[in-house]
């Protein structure tokens, strides 16, 4: 099992290029299969959830080719209905996103329950709502979810009962076909909701999102594009915690601003100098920055795919914080290992309390890969060679970690095997 070593204490200083977004990478992957004839994806994240995505598509039959390090061809005109790579989907949250690619295409989608990171119960109620209010009938049965209809479906109109990215996504992809105008209430507004929107619409799609609502009037076929995934704005956030927490600058490049701003005016007011322009994100923390209380919401609130990151840095910050988790009520597994390290937080119901603190290296592993970004950058900010066990969740969502890590000057090293 892979495994890093840091040796911290260093300030981080240079520039890095944000990758392009890995949860928006996987459901554009997936939606290729409603497009007729050749896609070129680009920008694409070179993260092990990209490459299973490609392979369970490949698996079904596609023509994957890579044309260079973010591009890739895709082809899925003479894809099988039947669904394989079993194992593959079982580990993958956003394989969920054939129930609604598979149910537009064939009518049926057979699958196992959809696996992902551990950190509590990921219900799909609300994906299984709008299928069915659609006209599918759809059943769970021994860890399968069976989705089918007789009939072709029905436009209609599905309110959410919660905001759910998983959910909308799941549901326009469902809805793209079906004559009509399918309406879509109280809908997620993530970035990357908005960049599945922007390349569905680019295939030929009519997808309209005003506020929480969405209206798909349903078209004939879809056609292949050439499409840019947009920059990842949770890769972008993480590289501010690791400069905020070890003091130092850097040029965020290759990113969007307005997808970061609500954490950069958190960022400023903690003392932090921050310099944006559209595409680009100077950022400062020459002093340890103050503290802040956040709760995790959805966009264009704090996101919580950045709240461990944001408790280590608060544990290098001048006066701590609170994070209340306002979407995974249980996504504190990373707390017990940064305990490990000397951090001092109180976890009460759904909120960590976190203290300033002076931690200490240590061995410690990574439980999901957020909870694997935050040891990282408390281990870039602690005096001492930390090793983070547990590499292959980390992996998942972050390209090309360690050289962009060492090109900010991060002692950081992936060890391989049993070393
Ligand atoms: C969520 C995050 C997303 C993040 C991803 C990976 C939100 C709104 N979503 O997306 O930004 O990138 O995790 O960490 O922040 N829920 C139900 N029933 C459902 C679907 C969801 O109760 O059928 C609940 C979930 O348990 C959760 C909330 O709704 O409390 C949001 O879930 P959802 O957005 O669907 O999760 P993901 O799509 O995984």
């Amino acid at each position: 099992m892979e495994k890093l070593t840091i040796e911290g204490g260093g300030a981080l200083k240079g520039e890095i290029n944000v990758s392009g977004m890995k949860n928006s990478a996987l459901p554009i992957i997936f939606a290729t299969i409603l497009l007729k004839g050749d896609s070129v994806i680009k920008n694409i994240p070179l993260v092990s959830d990209v490459l299973n995505s490609l392979e369970i598509l490949r698996e079904m039959g596609a023509k994957i080719t890579v044309l260079d390090s973010h591009s890739v061809l895709i082809n899925t005109d003479n894809i099988s209905s039947e669904i394989k790579a079993h194992a593959l989907i079982s580990k993958m949250r956003a394989s969920s996103y054939l129930m609604g690619t598979m149910l537009a295409r064939f009518g049926h989608a057979e699958l196992p329950m959809p696996g992902g990171c551990n950190f509590g119960v990921r219900p799909i109620e609300q994906h299984l709502k709008g299928f069915s209010l659609l006209g599918a009938v759809c059943n769970e049965e021994n860890d399968f979810v069976l989705i089918s209809t007789k009939n072709p479906l029905k436009s209609t109109k599905i309110t959410l009962d919660k905001i759910s990215v998983g959910a909308t996504i799941n549901i326009v992809l469902a809805s793209l076909f079906i004559e009509g105008v399918t309406v879509i209430e109280n809908v997620a507004v993530e970035p990357h909701v908005d960049d599945l929107i922007h390349f569905l619409n680019s295939a030929g799609a009519k997808i309209i999102r005003y506020g929480r609502r969405i209206f798909c009037e349903g078209v004939k076929q879809l056609h292949g594009v050439e499409y840019e995934i947009y920059p990842d704005m949770i890769e972008a956030l993480t590289y501010l915690t690791y400069v905020g927490a070890t003091g130092g600058e850097i040029v965020l490049k290759n990113t969007n601003t307005a997808h970061l701003s609500y954490v950069l005016d958190i960022f400023s007011k903690m003392g932090a100098d921050v310099g944006i322009t559209e595409r680009e994100v100077k950022f400062r923390a020459y002093r340890a920055l103050d503290g802040a209380n956040v709760t995790t919401a959805p966009y264009p609130l704090f996101p919580t795919d950045l709240h461990p990151q944001f408790a280590s840095l608060l544990c290098f910050s001048k006066n701590g914080g609170i994070i209340k988790e306002g979407i995974f009520p249980t996504r504190f597994a990373y707390v017990g290992e940064l305990q490990k390290m000397g951090a001092c937080m109180k976890q009460g119901n759904g909120y960590i309390e976190v203290l300033p603190s002076k931690l200490h290296s240590a061995t410690v592993n990574a439980t999901d890969l957020r909870a694997g970004a935050a040891l990282i950058c408390a281990a870039l900010a602690t005096h001492g060679v930390s090793t983070i066990n547990n590499v292959n969740y980390i992996v998942r969502g972050y390209e090309d970690l360690t050289n962009k890590i060492s090109s900010l000057g991060g002692k950081i090293k992936l060890l391989k095997g049993e070393q």
